[in-house]
């Protein structure tokens, strides 16, 4: 029997696609540039399997077009790229990478946090460009203390936890928000649930850790930034369109809240123009909460044992909609 043909989407580490090798053809997109769409119909045509980076949109279209499809694994945590719904319609489960990513996107949560309390870019840009004249005073380049404050999580998931576990380290006081109470996080973490009105009200500092979808797009937009204390900052290290950005560069040009710290953006990429950018007191970082190198071996594997699984009959590492195995094109291929 012929190994049957996978694509990987990006170039992605080497070092978690051994096994898939071995098992599959695999081929993988190498070049900078985005696969083009017409492109993806093409190459994707005959595939059994997709490694698919997040710059892919797996829609009806593209199942249509690919009818060899048996299954997708997403090289993320997020799936709002892959429309789930039809995948289960086709019998195509869907694999993403939880858990392996939580502790490096909560640090980077907390670099945020950090970095727009104590405006550490600014202050460094201004060494950069020389200026760091002897008559500094003891009340120039204040910023404002992260320790003994209050912190809104919202999204209780395993990345919100782990800025919990970090924010106890700062004696913070922590207000969490979340579909579903979660009263194991409130045990081990010593957080309090809040409604999400009361969250915006109270914290100086609010993070926010939910997956997009219809339901949260715009989930903080000009009537919560009105809610929040003048003295809040907003860290978002989810997906960009959570915060509706327009409204987001209006309270921080009128002081209705004092800072951000985003490592999406909506669009991504943020063009080099874009007003905010222009604003002292938010930080943008191109979109690389899961990016440290142990990391991004830890997804590449995950993602690749979720296709191997899959092909095999055994269930994925994770899988976003298990009702679709069994069904439609999922069949195993291996036994
Ligand atoms: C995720 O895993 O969803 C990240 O945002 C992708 O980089």
């Amino acid at each position: 029997m012929s190994k049957p043909k996978i694509y990987v989407t990006r170039l992605i580490a080497p070092e978690g696609l051994t096994e898939l090798q071995q098992v599959c053809e695999m081929h993988m997109w190498e070049q900078k540039e985005i696969m083009p769409r017409d492109v993806q119909f093409q190459l994707f045509a005959d595939c059994k399997g997709l490694l698919a980076t997040t710059d892919i949109i797996v829609d009806r279209e593209l199942l249509e077009a690919c009818p060899n499809l048996q299954v997708v694994s997403n090289h993320a945590v997020g799936f709002d790229n892959i429309d789930v719904p039809v995948c289960t319609e086709f019998g195509i489960p869907v694999g993403n990478t939880p858990g392996v990513l939580s502790e490096t996107t909560a640090d980077l949560a907390f670099t945020l946090i950090l970095a727009t309390a104590r405006r550490v870019m600014e202050m460094a840009d201004r060494v950069k460009k020389d200026i760091w004249p002897k008559k500094t005073g003891m009340l120039d380049n204040l910023g404002t203390d992260v320790h003994h404050t209050t912190l809104g999580i919202i999204g209780m998931g395993s990345i919100g936890r782990e800025v919990a576990r970090r924010a106890a380290g700062f004696n913070m006081t922590v207000l969490y928000h979340n579909r579903r109470r979660d009263e194991s996080a409130e045990q081990e973490f010593d957080v309090m649930y809040a409604e999400r009105e009361d969250i915006l009200r109270q914290s100086d500092f609010i993070s926010l850790h939910l997956p997009l979808s219809h339901e949260t797009e715009h989930y903080i937009g000009a009537n919560e930034f009105k809610l929040m204390k003048r003295s809040a900052i907003i860290v978002n290290t989810a997906r960009g369109s959570i915060v509706d950005q327009a409204a987001l560069l209006e309270a921080l040009r009128n002081g209705e809240i004092a800072g951000a710290g985003l490592d999406v953006t909506d669009p991504e990429p943020m063009r080099g123009d874009d007003p905010l950018l222009d604003l002292p007191q938010a930080i943008v970082v191109p979109h690389i909460g899961s990016a440290t190198y142990q990391t991004r071996i830890r997804m590449s594997d995950m993602a690749a044992q979720n296709i191997v699984r899959t092909l095999c009959g055994k269930p994925m590492l994770s899988c976003v909609n298990p009702e679709a195995i069994g069904k439609g094109r999922s069949a195993p291929l291996f036994e």
